[in-house]
């Protein structure tokens, strides 16, 4: 089961995580690293580390790290065996067959080959002359030719199993069409095509692969939409429509759309920036996809109170982010898709120039939650308002906003500002204390549920972790260790770790890390990967060996390996640790 070494070797030598990483990060170089936003939690200041000469990632914010097989592992969902995968292909290397298992691996690629299959066959029957009611409903629409070539668009025929029938002619089992989603079971065993006359969007990853469909009705029946389900190979809160095309748009800000026509149209308009979620309001994960390829979001939902409450819900997630958000009001048209029908791409542009920065946009959705004619509902208004501006970062947006607001509600910009700043005391008394319970949680991230990452004993732990830490970025230390066993380690995933790179030493194969990434979990690869972000000394490394070893052993003598977690040591732990991390 297990992939080869020798082959892991040669695709980390193939493989740059700077290159890897930088199709999902933008990452900017300072110093001996280069830095951007973790795509693995939210943030808005860098604290994702790319280190080149290692070959390793790591997030001083979430403390999730490793090579560019963990790096993908983690940022695609996907397993140690699909992650070699995709770094393989890139690299243009073929991974060796592997006994056992018949991995995922073909599995997926299966899948991504029927869908590719599938939606091939789906446009062939958009152009063919005998369904003409398909093509003449996308052209009713005003899709050009060339629109519904470059997106790929087709037809599902009005037969039960049209798709099911061609695709097993060519050979693909009906048990992998219903893995696509392709196809459906009904209880008594029956297998049926999901998609049956309807007109046929293809989803595309960013890889290129075709991950999914969404299906439209050629009338108003209703479901107006059928989109595949998630399976192994498409997770709607983790892709975005026409992102694929988007991301090669030069007008440097993406436009957010809630539908498929939306974002097609707007495309065919000459914004070929635009995106829309699947059938699915935005979630963290889009929103961090979204920020980490473009500094600037339009959002452009439909007009309806539904697209009104969408938006301020993707505002909030998007500004996390720290990604510029604004909201385009679609103005005598239900959504962008009929507004460029009406009023034509020069009136659109003007809209996105108009666009309101999210602030106005979510000030007038105060204002408009309120009767203003009534005192008491003018004061909650007044209050609500400064709530919404004290959270403003900028003194200048606060004065200019608590001016303007000020101004609306009829009172002296001077009595807003002042409710503003006792606000904006308040939230930072909140925060005050959310910061002090904070700053005890960096070691429940690293020493979490896992009772093995846990360092029960202080001194041999951090000597333990010394000497791993010594191993791995120098093995000519291994020579050092004949006396030191396994057993008298205390944190028990650093005596095994231990154990196998002796026995790699011994063996003459690889002691990277990078090289034993198939025998850690990502929880594990995460600490030894935050162990290695502590500077080690260039000098007298072997004295420092010869005192960690020693350590250890005088631990293991005194046989105090106590059962439970000594608090106090624990403390102390985690404020070095957190003084380490912090400087
Ligand atoms: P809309 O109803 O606004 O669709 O739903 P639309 O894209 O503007 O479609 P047209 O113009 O009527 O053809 C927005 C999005 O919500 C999802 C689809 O992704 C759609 O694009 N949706 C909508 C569904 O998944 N199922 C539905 O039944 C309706
Ligand atoms: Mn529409």
């Amino acid at each position: 089961m297990a992939i080869p070494d020798s082959f892991l070797e040669e695709l980390n030598a193939r493989t740059d995580i700077v290159d890897v990483v930088s199709g999902y990060v933008s990452l900017t170089k300072k110093g001996n690293r280069y830095w951007g936003l973790c795509p693995f939690h939210s943030e808005k200041t860098p604290s994702f580390s790319v280190s080149p000469d290692r070959q390793m990632c790591y997030c001083f914010g979430c403390h999730k790290g490793g090579g560019a097989i963990h790096f993908i592992m983690e940022v695609e969902n996907v397993s140690f065996p699909d992650a070699v995968n995709i770094l393989a292909q890139r690299a243009g290397l073929q991974v060796p067959e592997t006994r056992g298992n018949p991995d995922n691996r073909k599995r997926r690629e299966r899948l991504y080959q029927l869908n590719k299959d599938a939606a091939r066959w789906y446009h062939q029957n958009l152009l063919e002359s005998a369904h003409r009611s398909a093509l003449n409903y996308f052209t009713n629409r005003g899709l050009s030719r060339r629109t519904i070539t470059n997106f790929g668009l087709g037809y599902a025929l009005d037969q039960w199993d049209g798709l099911i029938r061609e695709m097993t002619q060519r050979g693909y089992e009906k048990a992998e069409l219903l893995d696509a989603g392709l196809a459906i079971k009904t209880d008594k065993g029956r297998i049926y095509d999901r998609f049956r006359n309807r007109v046929m969007f293809p989803i595309i990853d960013l890889r290129g692969n075709v991950i999914g469909f969404g299906g439209r009705v050629l009338d108003d029946s209703t479901p107006k939409y059928l989109n595949s389900p998630d399976t192994i190979i498409f997770n709607k809160s983790k892709n975005l429509f026409a992102l694929n095309l988007a991301r090669k748009s030069k007008r440097g800000m993406l436009i957010l759309t809630e539908g498929y026509m939306d974002t097609i149209a707007l495309h065919q308009a000459g914004f070929d920036c635009a995106i829309a979620s699947l059938g699915t309001s935005l979630t963290e994960e889009h929103a961090r996809m979204i920020a980490q390829r473009t500094g600037q979001v339009v959002i452009s939902y439909d007009s309806d109170s539904a697209g009104v409450n969408a938006a301020q819900r993707a505002i909030g997630l998007l500004n996390k982010t720290g990604v510029s958000v604004k909201v385009l009001k679609v103005t005598g048209a239900k959504d962008p898709d009929e507004f460029i029908k009406k009023y034509g791409p020069d009136a659109f542009q003007k809209l996105i120039e108009r666009s309101e920065s999210h602030i106005e946009f979510r000030l007038l959705q105060v204002k408009g939650k309120y009767d203003l004619k009534q005192d008491d509902q003018r004061v909650a208004c007044i209050q609500e308002m400064a709530e919404t501006i004290a959270a403003l970062p900028g003194p200048a947006e606060r004065e200019v906003y608590g001016g303007r607001m000020a101004k609306d509600l009829g009172i002296s910009p001077d009595t807003m500002l002042h409710e503003i700043e006792q606000c904006r005391r308040r939230n930072y008394r909140k925060e005050q204390r959310q910061r002090e319970r904070r700053a005890l949680q960096p070691v429940q991230q690293h020493q979490p549920e896992d009772r093995r990452l846990r360092y029960d004993n202080m001194r041999s732990g951090k000597a333990e972790e010394g000497v791993i830490r010594l191993l791995l970025g120098d093995a000519s230390l291994f020579a050092q260790t004949g006396e030191l066993s396994p057993e008298d380690f205390t944190v028990p995933l650093y005596g095994r770790v231990f154990g196998q790179l002796r026995q790699r030493w011994n063996d003459q194969r690889s002691t990277d890390l990078n090289a034993m990434g198939q025998e850690l979990t990502g929880e594990e690869m995460n600490l030894l990967v935050s162990i290695l972000q502590h500077p080690v000394s260039q000098t007298n490394r072997e004295q420092a060996m010869a005192d960690y070893i020693k350590t250890i052993q005088t631990e293991a003598l005194k046989g105090k390996r106590a059962g439970t977690v000594d608090d106090s040591a624990l403390m102390a732990f985690r404020k070095q640790k957190h003084r380490e991390e912090t400087t």
